[in-house]
């Protein structure tokens, strides 16, 4: 591993940490029943709400990764045996249903081709079939993170509206969250689980929840068992601030510092500008003559790139040569696309340079793994498109 300059740490998550985050942190630590506690965690939730783009929502934070975040929306709002309707289009969309088992829900599947986007029609088609509406909860995902597809969400909720529907809209967006756009109160969400360590521009462990007047009633029948995760007592203890045990002090020190950067860029910006250095990568992909797991343009994600090495040349490899000789981390390719694909992580804090780094890094391990292609024509491109868009 090359001992200077920075690493590259362009997986799909964690990502970089802007400085001023970083530099937020480095803080004595504070005592989490005081005021300055409480008034930082008054200070966080309602920027944290415009992220999610609700008024009504109610957000609720938990020291735990995205997956813990998973579990509570589940355990919070259901019952055991209730019905469970997971859309799969990928490794972590199949996870949340592989959860809900866990917690002996009754689950079915929807499983999509890897790669694929989620129609409104495929989703109508599954409810049209649940006459007794024994689903009580529809799990979806808004990025999937395994593929770099983004699921139309909207068409998610229109399937619901159609079907005349009562289940709770569930989405994870833990790749999704302040990279694309998502509007829990417009696109009818009840329940939208994330992470701190991907478009929230922190360190991993804090599990990000907003939950909708729909949700908080459904809470009040459920009878998961749950302790940890319970909303009931995080909500009435944030009213005051403080939390029913031990906060992330120190992330909560960064998450406060992460919504400054956010709101000074403002969210537009932010879905724009990712939409723009992605469409710098995919130009790179299609200059290499190789192609993007996700099988529409329309689905292509703007957080992060899947892409197919040619058949006979292993993607791990390329990823551990890039990582031990290039100081570049890229995403492995996950279940089926094990040694088939690599990711490109273009989410969280990152410009057209950085880019432009990654993709220069990609060309240098291709041609140490001897793949096909012009040397240089995937930053070509990626140059032709910033060049365009500059200023734009
Ligand atoms: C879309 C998505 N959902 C869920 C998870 C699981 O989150 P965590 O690893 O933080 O538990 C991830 C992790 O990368 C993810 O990308």
């Amino acid at each position: 591993m090359p001992s200077t300059g920075r690493m590259f740490l362009q997986i799909p998550g964690p990502t970089n940490l802007p400085e001023r985050v970083q530099r937020a942190m480095d803080m004595a630590l504070i005592n989490h029943r005081g005021e300055e506690f409480a008034d930082l965690t008054k200070k966080i939730l309602p920027r944290l709400k415009q992220v999610f783009r609700t008024e009504k929502g109610t957000p609720v934070l938990f020291p735990s990764s995205g997956t813990g975040a998973w579990e509570s929306a589940l355990v919070n709002t259901l019952s055991p045996g209730d019905g469970v309707l997971c859309i799969a289009i990928g490794e972590f969309s199949a996870g949340w249903g592989r959860l809900a088992k866990a917690h002996k829900y009754d689950v079915d599947v929807l499983e999509l081709p890897w790669g694929s986007g989620v129609t409104e029609d495929a989703v109508h088609a599954k409810l049209a079939q649940d006459a007794g509406k024994k689903y009580k909860a529809v799990l979806t995902i808004h990025n999937e993170t395994s593929t770099g597809v983004t699921t139309d969400v909207r068409a998610v909720r229109a399937a619901l509206d159609r079907a005349r529907h009562p289940a709770l809209l569930m989405v994870d967006t833990v790749s999704g969250l302040a990279c694309t756009d998502l509007r829990f109160d417009e696109w009818g969400i009840d329940v939208a689980v994330t992470g701190s360590q991907k478009g929230l521009l922190l360190p991993p462990g804090l599990g990000v929840l907003c939950v909708s007047e729909k949700a908080l009633k459904a809470m009040e029948s459920a009878q998961s068992p749950r302790y940890y995760f319970d909303w009931a007592p995080m909500i009435e203890k944030n009213r005051a601030g403080i939390f029913p045990y031990t906060p992330v002090t120190t992330l909560m020190y960064g998450l406060d510092t992460a919504l400054d950067l956010l709101m000074e860029e403002g969210l537009e910006r932010v879905f724009k500008r990712h939409h723009r250095l992605a469409e710098g990568v995919r130009r790179a992909v299609k200059a290499w003559g190789l192609k993007t797991v996700a099988l529409q343009p329309q689905d292509a994600s703007n957080v992060l790139t899947a892409v197919y090495l040619p058949e006979g040349y292993n993607a791990d490899t390329l990823i551990a040569r890039t990582e031990n000789e290039l100081n570049l981390a890229l995403g492995a390719g996950l279940g089926p696309l094990a040694g088939r694909a690599f990711r490109i992580g273009h989410l969280g804090w990152m410009n057209e340079l950085e880019v432009l780094a990654t993709l220069s890094g990609v060309e240098l391990g291709m041609k140490l793994l001897n793949v096909p292609f012009t040397l240089g024509s995937g930053v070509t491109a990626a140059q032709q498109w910033f060049l365009e868009t500059h200023g734009k």
